[in-house]
């Protein structure tokens, strides 16, 4: 197994491709009030899951409450894909704004695996093409997401390391 030590009272970024089973992973490893997503958040401002246009007010919604947790001193979770540089820079700079650490826990499978979930799911309704293309940002950002402010970036490499990963919190 591979335990990933992560800020006890900081902020932990998942970042992934849409399939790779982030949802997954936090649920198996954090409680259910760590996790705060960007999917739970457009949810409660928009009625239609399909409404695009909800995206900014769903993201001030993320960050604002990153914020409180963090203010309040909570280890505090992001489930989204965060594979753009400029998605996951917003979110450092909450963790510092807060005085707090923040970790990357890269979710890396296969495109196609992570095409292969999502187009079995009825409650996706993107296609490949998304995919493939969050894909490619996130290995474009692999190079350069050690020097962007993560006290440490968690790279775990395919389903069974995944899988296999264990959490501990470090003070
Ligand atoms: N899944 C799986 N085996 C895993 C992890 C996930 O079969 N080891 C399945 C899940 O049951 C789900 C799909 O793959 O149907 C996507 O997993 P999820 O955790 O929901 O992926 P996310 O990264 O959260 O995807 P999204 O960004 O679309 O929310
Ligand atoms: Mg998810």
């Amino acid at each position: 197994t591979f335990q990933i030590g992560v800020p006890e009272k900081g902020l932990v970024l998942l970042v992934g491709t849409s399939g790779a089973g982030k949802s997954t992973f936090a649920r198996r490893l954090f409680g259910p009030t760590q996790v705060v997503s960007s999917d739970t958040c457009r949810a409660m401002v928009a009625d239609d899951e399909n409404d695009l246009a909800a995206t900014p007010d769903a993201f001030d919604l993320l960050h604002h409450l990153v914020g409180i947790r963090l203010r309040r001193g909570l280890l505090t979770v992001v489930d989204a894909t965060n594979v753009q540089r400029t998605a996951r820079a917003s979110f450092i700079k909450v963790a510092k704004d807060n005085d707090v650490l923040v970790d990357a826990v890269v979710l890396d499978v296969p495109q196609e695996i992570a095409v292969e979930r999502t187009l079995a799911r009825d409650d996706r309704d993107f296609g490949a093409a998304v995919i493939r293309r969050q894909h490619a940002d996130l290995q474009r950002s692999l190079k350069k997401l050690r020097k962007e402010g993560f006290r440490k970036v968690h790279h775990l490499r395919g389903v069974d390391a995944i899988d296999a990963a264990t959490v501990r919190t470090e003070r």
